[in-house]
């Protein structure tokens, strides 16, 4: 919406002019975009009269999402922006009916100024071709797809051609292929949203020359191979989500070249290998780094210094060993969610997580932790069902816990010294008079 505020400014002046020029019956826009927007509103809902509520040129009153302006030679007027789908009072596109379609799937090559087409939830039970749009005119910006299940095909070679697009958003579609050749010379896209749809193949090499890209969303469609080295060319990257695909292989290492990153998400992949990646320490702006279930393994690295930003961690089913990292809940004084279940670390669970004031969702089940949960009464009652430790044979609970609530036994503390001595090594800071009574016990057995 920023991309087009001065436009908006420009488009009432549009408004004032068109007012004034009313009193002469003289047509602004021409016959063949008027015509084609009518097409285009009569197959996207039958029982509105467009026509008839609409009757003026368009240029002067439209429907919402209907906009005109200036071509910057010949100074026509033109339709450059086509909104449809409503999406709510203050973005009250023309409503797209059940059965709504796209008769003449060519028509938007009518429109040679256009710099904006946006759908949302129009295509939902007939199926609709994705539109031919490589006659558009190189002039488009936007392209937005959101919510449209029935509207399939896929994305043709001659997309290379929009070469102003700056926003591409197909999103919740049953749009299928792979991402066509051409697609890395859309050197001024800014977002590539492709989430959800039913695309597929490799990322092409030359996705690196889309240097100004600042949002890639590839989640949830069936994208398999390798991630290119040269992803980590992507410099203004600032999410980067390929979560729920196949992708294969190693992490790339050149990753850490996108250090502008706040969001990535590449859990539930086939990534193998190569443990929590190192070089997440040079990414010093990620707020959310999502890894879960990737077979990566290795212990976690103790990076968290680097990381003081992070709100959300996910390291859940990725096959870790070793104990936490007391580190974690020294440094990462903003985490709300850190999810380290259905792993094999062991070890104790760090009393340091309880000082995390943001901390509201802790996932420590299904590991080999052990000893006594650290935390106070307090803390647990406040984390709640969303503090997760089941699963964990030899951790325990100190008194005043409900143990079934949280599947875990209560602590027999002089039973168990074993447990509570790795429980106590895993931090400096917490040998305390427990552990100082469980040595006194050892040395008394050993004497
Ligand atoms: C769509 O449904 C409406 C009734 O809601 C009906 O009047 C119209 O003919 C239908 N249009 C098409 C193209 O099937
Ligand atoms: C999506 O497309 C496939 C064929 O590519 C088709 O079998 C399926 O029915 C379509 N799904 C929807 C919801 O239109
Ligand atoms: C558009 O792209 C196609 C395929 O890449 C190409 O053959 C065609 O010449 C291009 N058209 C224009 C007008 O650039
Ligand atoms: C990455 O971070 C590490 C420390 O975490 C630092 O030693 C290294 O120089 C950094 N690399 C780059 C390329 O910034
Ligand atoms: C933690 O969050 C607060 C409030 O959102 C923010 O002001 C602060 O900069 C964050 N800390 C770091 C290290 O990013
Ligand atoms: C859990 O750790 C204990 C030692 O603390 C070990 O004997 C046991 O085999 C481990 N269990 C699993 C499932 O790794």
């Amino acid at each position: 919406m920023a991309f087009s505020s001065p436009r908006y400014a420009f488009n009432f002046f549009i408004i004032v002019l068109a007012c004034l020029t009313i009193g002469n019956s003289q047509p602004i826009l021409n016959s063949v975009e008027q015509e084609s927007v009518y097409r285009v509103l009569e197959s996207l809902n039958t029982d509105v009269l467009w026509r008839a509520l609409f009757p003026d040129d368009l240029c002067y009153s439209a429907p919402h999402g209907v906009v005109c302006d200036y071509a910057p030679v010949t100074g026509t007027l033109n339709i450059v922006e086509l909104s449809f789908g409503y999406v709510s009072d203050f973005s009250s596109n023309p409503t797209c009916s059940p059965n709504s379609t796209l008769l003449d799937p060519f028509i938007f090559s009518s429109f040679p100024y256009l710099r904006k087409l946006f759908f949302y939830k129009c295509f939902t039970q007939q199926p609709v071709s994705l539109p031919d749009l490589s006659r558009v005119g190189s002039g488009l910006e936007e392209l937005v797809f959101i919510n449209n299940p029935s509207l399939f095909g896929s994305l043709s070679d001659s997309i290379g051609n929009m070469t102003s697009l700056r926003r591409l958003i197909i999103t919740g579609t049953n749009v299928s292929g792979k991402i066509p050749a051409g697609f890395g010379q859309l050197t001024n896209l800014e977002e590539a949203t492709l989430s959800r749809n039913s695309l597929g193949g490799d990322i092409p090499d030359d996705f690196s020359n889309l240097k100004n890209l600042k949002v890639l969303d590839l989640s949830q469609n069936g994208f398999t191979g390798k991630l290119p080295g040269t992803i980590g060319g992507l410099e203004n990257l600032l999410k980067l989500d390929l979560s729920t695909n196949r992708f294969s292989g190693v992490i790339p290492e050149t990753m850490k070249g996108l250090r502008g990153l706040e969001f990535l998400d590449l859990s539930d992949n086939r990534f193998v290998g190569g443990g929590v990646p190192m070089f997440l320490s040079n990414m010093s702006k990620l707020k959310w780094v999502y890894l879960s279930g990737n077979e990566l393994g290795g212990v976690i690295p103790d990076i968290w210094e680097n990381l003081k930003g992070i709100n959300g961690i996910g390291l859940s089913r990725v096959g870790l060993i070793g104990e936490i990292p007391v580190s974690m809940g020294v440094f990462l004084k903003n985490l709300s969610y850190l999810g380290l279940d259905n792993n094999k670390l062991t070890g104790g669970v760090p009393i340091e997580f309880e000082k995390l004031g943001s901390l509201n969702e802790l996932h420590l089940n299904n590991n080999n932790l052990s000893g006594k949960v650290p935390f106070s009464v307090g803390f647990m009652g406040k984390v709640g069902r969303k503090l997760r430790l089941d699963g964990n044979s030899e951790l325990c609970v100190g008194e005043g816990v409900v143990k079934s609530f949280y599947k875990v036994k209560k602590c027999n503390e002089i039973e168990n010294p074993r447990s509570a001595l790795v429980y106590g090594t895993s931090s400096s800071t917490r040998i305390g008079n427990h552990i100082y009574w469980v040595s006194l016990v050892f040395i008394f057995i050993f004497m």
